[in-house]
């Protein structure tokens, strides 16, 4: 079997043309979409999203801020300009790109972000009402996997989904969404004893764990939906997936690829969420 992609770039695409027609209406009734970024330390990596996120903003017509902090900036000051965005009408979805440094308490920092500026879903009263079935903002990169599976017609009731991650960011997330489509889930991690027990009967198998080429095809049913969440770099300096792709798209029915997979819609996601946030403000 060789699987079907799930092209990440085109489906982006398609849901961006929407957002700048729903964003060009909006402005037209005197609001703009309008997302501050803010980013602590030099990581290369988040530089890059935020770098791409600020893009996907001005590609799609909404206002965007990015507020850089070096490494060793006093909390508090991240605080304060939270304070002020919250504040501040034109901005209507706040990130702070993670990780932050160690020396910052990052719930704390996520609890400081007015929930209806919360756009990437991550303040407890977010994550709870998501828990709870009754989002306001759904994490970006989980809302773009659930987009995948609507746009392909993956119908996920009663389907076994094992996702490997447990992060806030992905794998909590991705779990309750898919769990509320209907599949029964089971969530892996570092202390899984029988790792390839759980993701052989995966009818649907989420890669969220962060190392490079992972999951391999012997631990993947034949005819399985595949999703990589994995941004990995290779010694050779080639980007990479949690998933081995050449061999385990030779098993799957269908695979997302690394790079033009669940990235873009990631992004895209944010830009839904922030649009929301917009037309909510300005209803
Ligand atoms: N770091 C890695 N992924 C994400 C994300 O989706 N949002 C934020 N804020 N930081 C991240």
């Amino acid at each position: 079997m060789t699987a079907k992609i799930l092209d990440g770039t085109v489906l982006a695409q398609k849901l961006r043309a929407d957002f700048k027609t729903r964003a060009e209406a909006l402005a037209a009734r005197g609001t703009r979409p309008g997302l501050a970024v803010i980013l602590v330390g030099e990581d290369h990596a988040s530089q890059v999203y935020v770098r791409n996120k600020v893009n996907a903003c001005a590609e799609a017509g909404f206002h965007s801020e990015k507020i850089s902090y070096p490494p060793d900036v006093e909390p508090a000051v991240v605080l304060k300009k939270i304070a002020e965005l919250n504040a501040d009408s034109r901005i209507h979805g706040i990130l702070v790109q993670l990780p932050l440094p160690k020396h910052f308490d990052s719930d704390a920092v996520l609890k400081a972000i007015s929930p209806e500026k919360d756009v990437d879903g991550f303040h407890a009263e977010n994550f709870g009402a998501l828990m709870q079935g009754n989002p306001r903002f759904i994490p970006c990169t989980p809302y773009g996997v659930m987009k995948f599976f609507a746009d392909a017609g993956i119908d996920l009731k009663g389907k076994e989904a094992v996702v490997i991650g447990r992060s806030n960011i992905v794998g909590k997330p991705m779990a309750m969404l898919l769990m509320q489509a209907g599949a029964t889930i089971t969530v892996c991690h570092s202390q899984t004893r029988d790792l390839l027990f759980h993701t052989r009967r995966a009818d649907i198998l989420v890669a969220a764990l962060g190392r490079a080429q992972f999951v391999t095809a012997e631990m993947v049913k034949p005819g399985a939906v595949v999703i990589d969440v994995g941004i990995n770099r290779l010694p050779n300096g080639k980007l990479c997936g949690d998933v081995d792709f050449a061999a385990v798209s030779q098993v799957a029915s269908a695979i997302t690829p690394v790079p033009g997979g669940v990235g873009p819609m990631t992004i895209t996601m944010l830009l839904a969420n922030t649009l929301e946030a917009a037309e909510r403000e300005a209803l």
